[in-house]
């Protein structure tokens, strides 16, 4: 496949895009874990470098130790996205540092890193830690982990969360965006113990938990980890539903994702609330897609008519499920 974009180039606009002080050509970013840039640049050599298709690198879930991940099955397709029981592996802070932030820091986009702990100490480590490298723009916290302490999903409640950014907070300067789960009873009422709590932006959706039935095995999982995460155009309404609902919570600028495939999807997600947009499973079938879809969104329009940097909500607010 040649990394080639033939289409008028979404940087060319001219308009720049602020999103916690950070500059970007663009509104649209990589969901973390969908886009191995290192890779890319090996299969695209530097073509990719000069067609970038995300305005930031988010880099995938980086945690204190090296992980395996999970056993596979790892994915399960589904009608409209898939499951992944991916289970988070990398190389650990040391192994990142040492060869991925170098390659990374290449890139002609800013580089976001996104990280998990098991512990707010744990977190705080792995953000000290970051806060030093001037390659890193920002941090994305990923809280969809329990906390080994509690036994609380960290993400789920936001007492985790306020506990959880109160431990951090003090170890940066850097923008934090904490990066919100679906999975819990209200992802607006977390986004505020976070905006409460110091965080400068949040993110969401990530994905929502599922499960496949293998088809040979009555009553037995696919996936090796058993459940695993939803994402691609399954969950694009629930994004735009959590983003409004966010939206109504909080003043910090929102990533917004979940499912999209198409400059329509990022323009929808735009009006529900957010600054941003990030594209997750399409980039699996299109690495293209971040930029055709920052083109289709320069044709439709990029502005935000609702978004925290203007005004408030203009349709009617939320209503209750009949
Ligand atoms: C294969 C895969 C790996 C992912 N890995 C991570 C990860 O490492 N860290 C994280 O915060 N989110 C991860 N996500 C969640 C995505 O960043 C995103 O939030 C979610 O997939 C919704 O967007 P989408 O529907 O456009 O994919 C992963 C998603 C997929 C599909």
């Amino acid at each position: 496949m040649s990394f080639v974009l033939r289409s008028s180039q979404a940087q060319t606009s001219g308009r720049r895009y602020g999103f916690c002080g950070i500059e970007l050509a663009h509104p649209i970013v990589n969901g973390s874990g969908t886009f191995d840039a290192i890779a890319a640049r090996r299969a695209f050599g530097d073509a990719l470098l000069d067609r970038f298709p995300f305005a930031a690198f988010v880099s995938k879930t980086v945690t204190l130790e090296p992980r395996q991940g999970n056993p596979p099955p790892r994915l399960w397709e589904l009608g409209a996205g898939m499951i992944n029981s991916i289970g988070l592996p990398n190389k650990g802070l040391a192994g990142y540092l040492a060869d991925d932030l170098p390659q990374l820091a290449e890139l002609p986009v800013p580089l976001i890193v996104n990280v998990m702990g098991s512990s707010p100490d744990q977190v705080a480590t792995l953000v000290a830690a970051f806060a030093e490298r001037d390659e890193v723009a920002a941090l994305e916290l990923n809280i969809s982990c329990p906390n080994v302490r509690t036994g609380l999903l960290m993400g789920a409640d936001p007492g985790e969360t306020a506990a959880l950014l109160d431990a951090v907070r003090p170890r940066t300067a850097k923008p934090l965006i904490v990066k919100l789960t679906p999975n819990c009873a209200s992802p607006a009422a977390v986004a505020a113990a976070a905006e409460q709590h110091g965080a400068d932006a949040v993110s969401l959706v990530n994905t929502l938990r599922g499960m496949a039935m293998d088809p040979r095995r009555p009553g037995e999982p696919w996936l090796g980890g058993g459940t695993g995460g939803v994402s691609g155009p399954a969950v694009r309404t629930i994004a735009l539903a959590q983003v409004r609902e966010v939206r109504e919570r909080v003043r910090l600028p929102i990533v917004g994702m979940g499912g999209v495939q198409t400059g329509r999807h990022a323009r929808d997600l735009l009006d529900a609330g957010a600054d941003l947009v990030g594209v997750g499973t399409e980039s699996f079938r299109d690495p293209l897609a971040g930029n055709r879809i920052a083109v289709e969104l320069q044709r439709i329009g990029a502005n935000s008519g609702m978004n925290g940097a203007t005004s408030q909500p203009a349709r009617p607010r939320i209503s209750q499920n009949s």
